[in-house]
């Protein structure tokens, strides 16, 4: 053979039978088969064997794997992100004419993509108060596809009764889908509560670095299951093996962490409710958060976000010098990381409710807890 052939035919070859305690990096879109007649072209790899990289490397199958483990679901998609794995859902449960329910605290872009692409789409995605339970049969028509639940809600931390929308949705025959980012896929045992689809930005607690993005959308049964990969499919949601790694290297030291962050998220929660300038606290174990008695119920564990608002004489402006005289906390978007984060929503508006710049959302790190209580105390001292 020639030396440029000897490049991609290697005779010598390392051995194969290494045995590491990490899931490999498996990088590659093409797969080759042994004989033409072995080819297949199905995005069913984990049964029916390998066919393209598109469908996921055996690195995106394995943490797809792990996480239906842990979930308890018949099956997980991994995807590029969370609201990767929010598109899929809408796309495989919605087309032209349907009608879908979403509360008013969910996830902002998944509010976004409601209002902008399914609405142009002819899909007509109705928001629903986060803490109606069992009355939302009310809500449901005859044309409805599709509820979502996110519980809590994003920012105001609405805890939503699921089994109550489960038994009424079920009994129309409409699938419920559940965002279950907050909860790691552990806190609350989606698939035990009756959810037909649980989806996590992995992005969040698995990866809890802030280094990847990427999602998992994980269903009860073979029908969901069917449902959901044809569209998987026509999507093409490739993932990187890289950041597959990335989240099972996540998953050892999830419990670990989620301990930690509960502990020290809940402390630093009761400290803010204790402070007279701030109005309510809004922490899944604290009763003044909407629904705490079906946190308590349902969940096994909080975790790292939570928000609060500051009393009415408190200006956007003061609100602001806090966020800005922060130091160990950082300004940001994003939660489920190493590192506390806070920010202020100026524009925030739920259905007869205005915070009018006064609702902070902060993400508990593990840096050390006195630290940040020292943190938020010296800013709150700033404002005045
Ligand atoms: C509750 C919730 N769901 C979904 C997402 C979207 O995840 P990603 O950023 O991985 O697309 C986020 C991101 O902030 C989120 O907070």
């Amino acid at each position: 053979m020639d030396w440029r052939t000897k490049l991609l035919n290697p005779k010598q070859k390392a051995r194969q039978d290494y045995k590491s305690l990490v899931t490999p990096v498996y990088r590659g879109s093409t797969v080759v088969f042994d004989e033409q007649s072995l080819i297949k072209d199905d995005w069913k790899q984990s049964e029916n064997g390998y066919s393209y990289g598109l469908y996921g490397t055996p690195t995106a199958l394995e943490l797809g794997a792990r996480i239906c483990d842990i979930e308890g679901a018949k099956h997980t998609f991994i995807v590029p992100g969370g609201q990767s794995a929010i598109a899929l859902v809408y796309f495989a449960f919605c087309k032209s004419g349907s009608h879908a329910l979403v509360p008013h605290s969910a996830y902002g872009p998944n509010k976004a993509m409601a209002e902008g692409l399914l609405r142009d789409l002819g899909i007509e995605v109705e928001s629903y108060d986060p803490l109606i339970g069992k009355d939302i049969k009310k809500l449901i028509r005859k044309n409805t596809s599709l509820i979502w639940c996110e519980s809590p809600g994003s920012v105001t931390m609405e805890i939503q009764d699921v089994p109550a929308i489960v038994k009424a949705a079920h009994e129309k025959g409409v699938p419920v889908a559940l965002d279950n980012t907050y909860a790691a896929g552990v806190l609350f045992d989606a698939f035990k509560y009756g959810v037909d689809v649980s989806i996590q930005a992995l992005t969040k607690y698995i990866g809890g670095h802030s280094d990847i993005l990427l999602g998992s959308v994980s269903v009860r049964d073979d029908s969901v299951y069917n449902v959901i990969g044809s569209i998987y499919m026509q999507l093409g949601l490739a993932v990187s093996p890289d950041d597959c790694s990335l989240a099972l290297r996540g998953l050892q030291t999830l419990a670990i962490r989620l301990e930690q962050l509960e502990k020290a998220t809940f402390q630093i929660a009761l400290k803010l409710s204790e402070i007279d300038i701030i109005e309510n606290v809004y922490h899944p174990a604290l009763t003044s958060c909407p629904g705490h008695e079906i946190w308590k119920r349902d969940f096994t564990g909080s975790a790292s976000v939570f928000s609060f608002t500051f009393a009415k004489k408190i200006s956007g402006d003061q609100v602001e010098k806090f966020i800005n005289s922060l130091n160990i906390f950082k300004i940001g978007l994003s939660w489920g990381g190493v590192t506390s984060l806070a920010v202020v929503y100026p524009d925030l508006v739920r259905p007869n409710k205005d915070f009018e710049g006064r609702l902070v959302r902060l993400n508990i790190g593990l840096e050390a807890t006195n630290d940040l209580i020292n943190d938020l105390e010296i800013a709150i001292s700033k404002i005045n």
